[in-house]
């Protein structure tokens, strides 16, 4: 084995352990790291006698089998909270090198101007779609097809397969999580945002259940289309943003493969100077970062009709804003606007749930601090 072969053979080796390590978040790194390629190695020996499709973990479709034969590392399951017996596929993808996707024959469903109205509508606000160009963006429509649901039915189940990704036109979805072998409601989509992404992006299991909560509408996305244009965009995001994410002060606890999983989700926004970000007592839905420019945030008395905005902050670069609401599920408590042209970094509620879940403590450190300085802000006001 040349070295070549050799470098290839231990990233994938590592970017299986870093998936599982993901996925099932255990306590002690080595112990899991020893249970983990234990469970490699007896894959590996199991294999040496078997026939060529026994070889084979999870598999998508016949090209994918093709393409992945030698790279795939099916392991077993270590937490308890884990989804049942389904194996993952850890291949080692990279998007970049992957031509062949290219030429696979464009996925198309027709659609009624009266469709395609919808379902521009409801991909609007996709953070995901953010990053694509226009090209890519109606590639994607063309692509996607309409999902009407049921109350109570299971549009995604955790430890399946990932087939599709899916934004919501209508509807509300509840997510449930397994815990002790338990399913917990963890939170909901109430009629917009779109889910089913992290299987496809990882080629793990799904890692959450969704349920329809009342009659809705969804626009699905085929897993090839998704891998074509979204997974492949997100190389080019890694590389884009990647320093940046580093250098936020909040993320800095993070592990960098959890890092990089925040960009994967990120969506970016740009504003012109003076431009509205967020308006003080509406529903918040998602969490702020400024990549460049600043931005300037305001408040006024909820009582008084008349009063002014007052601005009691400003953020600048690998700052962030937007996290009071989220965690406290309260309406925006102030206005945000930008200063100048202001790029933002943004990340829907339930990625900021999901993975910034270790920073919850330095942010509830500093919303502590919110009250403290808006009473000395007051204070010096007064008495000017
Ligand atoms: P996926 O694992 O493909 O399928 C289930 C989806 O639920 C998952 O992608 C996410 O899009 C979504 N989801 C929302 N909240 C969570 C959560 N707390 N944990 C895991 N998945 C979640």
């Amino acid at each position: 084995m040349g070295s070549s072969e050799t470098l290839a053979g231990l990233q994938e080796l590592l970017h299986g352990y870093t998936v599982e390590v993901l996925r099932c978040r255990p306590t002690d790194l080595v112990e899991f790291a020893v249970q983990h390629f234990t469970r490699v190695l007896e894959k590996q020996r199991n294999e040496q006698g078997s026939t060529k499709s026994a070889k084979k973990g999870v598999t998508f479709d016949a090209k994918e089998e093709e393409d992945e034969e030698e790279q795939d590392v099916t392991v077993g399951e270590y937490s308890p909270l884990a989804p049942p017996a389904a194996a993952v596929c850890a291949e080692a993808y990279n998007p970049d090198e992957d031509e062949e996707e290219d030429e696979e024959p464009r996925v198309v469903h027709p659609k009624t101007d009266e469709q395609r109205r919808r379902l521009q509508d409801s991909c609007r606000d996709i953070l995901l779609f953010k990053s694509l160009d226009d090209e890519q963006f109606s590639e994607v429509l063309e692509a996607m097809f309409e999902v009407l649901v049921k109350p109570q039915e299971h549009i995604i189940d955790q430890g399946d397969d990932g087939d599709n990704f899916y934004v919501i036109e209508k509807g509300v979805y509840e997510i449930f999580v397994k815990t002790d072998g338990a399913d917990v409601c963890v939170g909901k989509y109430d009629n917009k945002g779109s889910f089913g992404e992290l299987a496809l992006m990882y080629n793990t299991p799904r890692a959450a259940t969704i349920m329809a909560a009342m009659d809705g509408a969804l626009w699905g996305l085929d897993r090839a289309t998704f891998h074509r244009l979204i997974v492949k965009n997100n190389a080019k995001k890694r590389r884009t943003y990647e320093a940046f994410i580093e250098s936020v002060p909040l993320l800095a606890s993070l592990e960098l493969p959890e890092r990089m999983k925040i960009v994967d989700v990120l969506g970016a926004r740009v504003y012109k100077d003076g431009e509205r970000v967020i308006s003080q007592g509406e529903k918040a839905d998602c969490f702020y970062m400024v990549e460049s420019g600043e931005v300037r945030i305001t408040i006024k008395n909820k009582v008084k009709q008349d009063s002014v905005e007052v601005e009691v902050a400003r953020c600048t670069r690998g700052e962030y804003f937007g996290e009071l609401a989220l965690v406290t599920n309260k309406p925006r408590a102030a206005s945000v606007y930008a200063v100048g042209a202001t790029k933002c970094l943004v990340i829907d509620v339930q990625a900021f749930e999901r993975l910034l879940g270790p920073c919850m403590d330095i942010m509830k450190r500093n919303i502590s601090q919110y009250e403290d300085q808006l009473v000395a802000l007051l204070g010096s006001r007064a008495k000017q």
